[in-house]
């Protein structure tokens, strides 16, 4: 499957281009390349002028938004030059942060080249950087123009990183397509092996559905002031478990997964989680290799950092729990209930 998709997120136009192949560099045109030091390496030759920054999240800073800038500056770009991001959720988040500020606004390119930018981050118009000792706490919100998604990337990927993208697809399926969720059930074993990632069709087919889930609820919702919100599936528990960590132990997916879980926990203790559905994602994550509990973490930590976000939130935060598979709402949930959820997915 080849082809493009072209969807419209608060008025702009996202094409997204899904392709088998490896996309060539095109350095026609005033254009300006990111990459981390681990998707350089994917390129024979990299365009002249290349920003490389190192692989990880501390990049994802103020200092590293600064060199792109100074790159494009050295460069002579102007508003009409293409800021274009070869890479991860990491140099998607970043370059498109730069390029959303560059003379107000240039040209944005996306290369996603791990999976969970693929589904995720490359789309849906959320940019960012980390900032004083909070991820993604400064941004703007700056679709890109074109995003080229071609699963070619993904076998080089490490498992442990195509896993975290596996994460999150079973969180979209979970939001938003029931045939997708059955498909993922059926082909569990399967997606973990290494066969997979060389299996182009399948995975583009995979990552289409996907993002089309995501644009369902950005479209409607552009700005997260309602449904865009049940995307966070997983994410208030897991993120907790990330912050606890020090972003390092866990992947974004595995803290997910793990979050995904905590909320079907406490959509059961509620008693508004069916018992059928819950049972049978935990049993998908698991045949994923994502483990119900984790070992090592204070269930304190876990619960200091997610009050912490709250506060950074202004108290704003809901929790996102799912009656059933694609029935999903936000609720309150009492601190004492949280805490036992908590306690319960730790061993
Ligand atoms: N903007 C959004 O809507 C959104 C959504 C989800 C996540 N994010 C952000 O995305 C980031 C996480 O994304 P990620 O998991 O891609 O992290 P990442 O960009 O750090 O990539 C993970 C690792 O894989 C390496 N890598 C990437 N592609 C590779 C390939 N093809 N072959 C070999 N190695 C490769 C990277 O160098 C890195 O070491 C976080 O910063 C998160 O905040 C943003």
């Amino acid at each position: 499957m080849t082809g493009t998709d072209i969807f419209s997120i608060d008025g702009r136009e996202s094409h997204v281009v899904y392709t088998e192949g490896l996309p060539a560099l095109d350095e026609s045109g005033e254009s300006l390349y990111v990459f981390d030091r681990n998707t350089a390496a994917l390129f024979s030759r990299l365009p002249e002028g290349s920003v490389v920054l190192e692989p990880g999240e501390q990049s994802k800073s103020w200092t590293g938004v600064e060199s792109i800038l100074k790159a494009a500056f050295a460069r002579g770009m102007s508003r009409d030059s293409v800021f274009i991001a070869a890479g991860g959720g990491m140099i998607c988040d970043i370059t498109a942060f730069a390029a959303s500020v560059f003379m107000r606004g240039a040209g944005l390119r996306l290369i996603p080249t791990s999976l969970l930018s693929m589904v995720d981050a490359s789309f849906g118009g959320k940019t960012a950087i980390n900032f004083g000792g909070y991820k993604n706490l400064v941004g703007t919100f700056y679709p890109a123009g074109t995003i080229t998604i071609s699963p070619a990337f993904l076998t080089s990927l490490p498992l442990r990183e195509f896993l975290s993208g596996l994460a999150e697809i079973v969180k979209y399926a979970m939001l938003g397509d029931a045939s997708l969720y059955e498909s993922l059930r059926e082909k569990a074993a399967a997606l973990t092996r290494a066969e997979c990632r060389g299996d182009a069709g399948f995975l583009l087919d995979v990552i289409r559905r996907t993002l089309l889930i995501k644009a369902r609820f950005v479209g409607e919702d552009p700005t997260e002031k309602g449904v865009r919100a049940y995307l966070n599936l997983g994410h208030t528990f897991g993120h907790g478990l990330e912050a606890a960590t020090g972003f390092e132990r866990f992947t974004h997916g595995e803290a997910v997964a793990w979050g995904t879980l905590r909320a079907l926990d406490a959509g059961r203790e509620l008693g508004i989680t069916g018992r059928d559905y819950a049972a049978g994602a935990a049993r998908l994550f698991t045949e994923l290799g994502f483990p119900a509990k984790v070992s090592g973490v204070p269930a304190a930590e876990i619960l200091r950092a997610m009050e912490k976000d709250k506060k950074k939130r202004l108290g704003r935060v809901k929790f996102v729990l799912q009656r059933n598979l694609c029935d999903t709402f936000c609720e309150n949930l009492e601190q004492a209930l949280v805490q036992k959820i908590v306690e319960r997915g730790i061993v």
